[in-house]
């Protein structure tokens, strides 16, 4: 006798797509650039010079000799971009602001062609329904304030308030959500402790009051925005991850401990816990900017104004040990540490890596939010401001970008936020690094994390199918119940 459970169906010949992430209908969805990265016209309209510009004139800085100078073009761009944002449906844009496009000394007098690009980007996002949510500073310092010295200077701190103020001024009347600064810690740490990144100091511990100078630079901007009315809402952006000591012995144990609290809680304490991880690293910061206890007291204050957001990066978990002698560390991270340093890093085995060899490991962003969670009960809701990865996946035959590994990437690390989300972390929205592919910094245009291809000969731009896939993502997520 035939039953229905008897009757047996040839296998799918489709492969079932994996889940969604489970987040909530009202998560919000974003993309993120930064100036240096995508405007190009560095000496356009009246624009000064930043540190990037100089950098990247200097032999043997930048993969391929390459400089920001054009980059896409999205100086005289924007209205394309964000016409392809508006139809990739976020809700939030996340761009930085050249501080040299609007004050070219860095203080002083408003360049106002450079302040109209910005208040033309501002309207174009508005009216294409998309918030604008811009970055004060993504690690561009005007050159003229670097030659009066930079971040190791207090008085810059200040000038950033003032330049916080004028933007707010500016373009408060439209925009009510800014991000003071991006990755203070990779500022500090590649830029003025090494010299892979502009300003290339190279100086490492001593380079101490950078840090200090960044933080209470965030504090007096998030004071002058808070000085614009109770709409506006600030917060800052952290480059967080998870740091393992690479076994159990005690050096090992010790060597990521300060690893950790170096590069995470040096810059994370301060904002959110009105402290210094430690007393090592307080009187560190207090020696070599030359602050009394009292004075280190007062900054601590400054930088630990109440947030309304707090902005999340996440790439790649790091293993530490204490340095082997005669052993090579050198290309297991993208920068290499002084052979003096107490720590050194392990290459993460057996995951899948990125173009850019970076570790692909999502469960890292999932217990990084719970650390951070647990560490800080006054954790201001989380926005994952980026997060993405690089791969060289190009136009195709057929004129399409099949880059699978990139939709594998997000959704895997998405699902990871879902996860933090189940375990009572708070977590609203989510920016993919990035809305294109851009200029990467050390590696120039060698990197590619857009989810739009740039050709950079031709600046053609071709969507490519992860953006149709975050999209369409986007799309069930927000009409799910
Ligand atoms: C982050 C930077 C961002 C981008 C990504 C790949 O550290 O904030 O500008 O370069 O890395």
């Amino acid at each position: 006798m035939s039953t229905a459970s008897s009757v047996t169906s040839p296998a799918d010949p489709m492969p079932v797509a994996p889940p969604d992430p489970v987040l909530p209908s009202g998560f919000r969805w974003g993309t993120a650039t930064a100036a240096a990265q995508i405007e190009g016209a560095a000496e356009t309209d009246g624009r000064g010079p930043s540190i990037w510009d100089i950098f990247a004139t200097e032999p043997g800085r930048i993969r391929g000799g390459h400089t920001p100078a054009v980059a896409c073009d999205h100086y005289h761009r924007s209205a394309d971009d964000v016409r392809d944002l508006a139809q990739l449906g976020i809700d939030e844009y996340r761009f930085s602001i050249s501080w040299s496009r609007v004050l070219p000394e860095g203080r002083g007098t408003v360049n106002q062609r450079g302040m109209d690009f910005y208040s033309r980007l501002v309207d174009e996002l508005l009216t294409a329904g998309i918030r604008p949510v811009p970055t004060l500073y993504h690690w561009d310092l005007p050159q003229a304030l670097q030659s009066a010295g930079g971040w190791l200077e207090r008085s810059t701190s200040d000038a950033l308030a003032d330049y916080a103020a004028i933007m707010v001024d500016a373009l408060g009347d439209r925009v009510h959500q800014w991000w003071t600064l991006n990755e203070m810690n990779v500022h500090t740490l590649y830029g003025h402790a090494l010299t892979d990144h502009a300003p290339a100091l190279g100086m490492g511990l001593d380079c101490m009051p950078v840090a200090h100078n960044l933080l209470r630079a965030h504090g007096l901007a998030v004071h002058a925005i808070r000085a614009a009315g109770d709409h506006h809402e600030v917060g800052v952006v952290q480059q967080h991850f998870p740091v393992h000591p690479a076994s159990d012995s005690p050096e090992d144990v010790e060597a990521a401990d300060l690893f950790r609290i170096l590069t995470n809680w040096t810059f994370a304490d301060p904002v959110l816990a009105g402290r210094y991880p430690d007393d090592f690293v307080a009187e560190l910061v207090a020696t070599s900017a030359g602050l009394t206890a009292g004075q280190l007291e007062d900054d601590l204050g400054v930088m630990s104004e109440p947030l309304d957001h707090y902005g999340v990066n996440y790439y790649e978990p790091t293993v530490i040990e204490a340095p082997k002698p005669g052993k090579d560390y050198s290309g297991i991270l993208e920068v290499d540490f002084p052979a003096d340093m107490p720590f050194s890093p392990v290459r993460i085995e057996g995951v899948e890596r990125t173009d850019f060899d970076w570790p692909v490991v999502p469960s890292g962003l999932t217990e990084i939010l719970r650390t951070l969670h647990e560490r800080y009960p006054g954790l201001p809701p989380v926005t994952i401001t980026e997060n993405g990865c690089s791969y060289d996946d190009g136009p195709g035959p057929d004129g399409a970008v099949h880059d699978v590994r990139r939709i594998d990437y997000l959704r895997a690390h998405l699902t990871a936020v879902s996860e933090a989300i189940a375990a009572g972390v708070d977590v609203r929205g989510y920016y993919v690094w990035s809305a294109m592919d851009n200029f990467e910094w050390a590696a120039g245009y060698g990197e590619r994390f857009g989810l739009v291809h740039v050709d950079f000969d031709t600046l053609q731009r071709t969507r490519k199918n992860s953006w149709y896939w975050y999209r369409d993502l986007i799309d069930r997520v927000r009409h799910s119940r």
